[in-house]
């Protein structure tokens, strides 16, 4: 492992003014987006949609640092043959992998899942590294409601998290390590902060007994926020104020970059919240967006699957990816 490569990367990833696109959504998930929109989800759809994402030219090479793909688009060509991963290149962008395969319910604990994915991961890796992956993304999953997260779901999602990092390192890839507390639900912020310091400390823990390399990572938190069905939603100070707390309590400075991740938040909130947290520096670590929702809701409803709408939804996109670069240095205003 060459770690000064590792780290030199993971930087990259989190650079001022520039984010994440994670469009990496599985077969299942695109499907529902693109029924949202009437589109339907083939093959081709799904390159035609995601080529227009990698060609917007302003997006990809002000605010875009990385791109998450899918194993299905990271083996796909553009329309005139360029391979997909090549368009990210040539952008300046990193192109990057989920390498996870779902979940599945943890034996023992109703309601709770477990991330899988593990076997064979070593020779998928190799393969993602020739085809251009430089980093991997792999996403936990801790809910929250009576009685969860129990302390067995936390443990063994961190665990594999741990597993799949040092994978990744081996294979000179950076991990983004994703334990993601859901925002669905009725619980307060503060029930949030809790659960998610429970999750990161543990997290960490196992990173460490796993030998895994801080300085060579992302990690990619929700942030410390209401519930969604929670009768009392924490303003965007709160939320910044309480993330920072959080992250700082829990995230070593060895850590080049934390992502965030949108969970279901609206595009605006996301941006602002992002904006909010760097009202609060000095940060010790870069701190920038990794989003999926909020950074395509606006593209895919402007595209629609019409050729005809590729322009509107690249000018959608770009829009979103320059709000989102300028929260990443609390330069921006609503
Ligand atoms: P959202 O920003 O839509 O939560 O997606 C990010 C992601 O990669 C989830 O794994």
């Amino acid at each position: 492992m060459n770690l000064t490569e590792l780290n030199r990367i993971a930087t990259a990833m989190v650079v001022s003014g520039k984010g994440i696109l994670a469009a990496d959504e599985s077969s299942g998930t695109i499907k529902k987006r693109f029924d949202a929109i009437g589109v339907e989800s083939t093959e081709q759809n799904r390159r035609d949609y995601r080529e227009m994402l990698f060609r917007a030219k302003d997006a990809m090479s002000q605010y875009i640092s990385g791109v998450i793909l899918y194993d299905e688009t990271i083996w796909q060509d553009a329309k005139d043959g360029t391979p997909l991963v090549r368009l990210i290149e040539q952008s300046g962008a990193i192109p990057g992998i989920k390498v996870d395969e779902g979940t599945q319910a943890l034996p023992m604990c109703p309601g709770e899942l477990v991330t899988v994915g593990l076997d064979r991961l070593a020779e998928r890796l190799k393969k993602y590294y020739e085809r251009g992956a430089r980093f991997a993304k792999w996403r936990a999953v801790i809910d929250i409601g009576s009685g969860i997260p129990s302390m067995t779901a936390i443990s063994v999602n961190a665990h594999t998290l741990a597993r799949y990092a040092a994978l990744c390192q081996a294979a000179q890839i950076v991990p983004i390590v994703e334990p993601e507390v859901l925002m669905d639900g009725d619980h307060d912020i503060d029930r949030c902060y809790e659960v998610t310091s429970r999750v990161l400390n543990k997290t960490f823990q196992e990173l460490r007994v796993q030998r895994v390399a801080l300085e060579g990572m992302v990690l990619k938190p929700n942030m410390a926020i209401s519930g969604k069905k929670c009768p009392k939603q924490a303003s965007v100070e709160e939320v910044a104020e309480k993330t920072i707390r959080l992250l700082k309590a829990c995230v070593p400075a060895a850590v080049p970059g934390i992502a965030f991740l949108s969970g279901g938040q609206s595009d605006e909130e996301a941006t602002a919240h992002l904006n909010a947290m760097h009202k609060l520096g000095p940060l010790p670590w870069g701190l920038t967006f990794s989003y999926g929702r909020a950074l395509q809701a606006a593209p895919q409803k402007a595209w629609s699957g019409r050729p005809e709408n590729v322009a509107a939804g690249q000018r959608a996109f770009s829009h979103r990816a320059r709000m989102n670069g300028l929260a990443s240095k609390g330069e921006w205003q609503s």
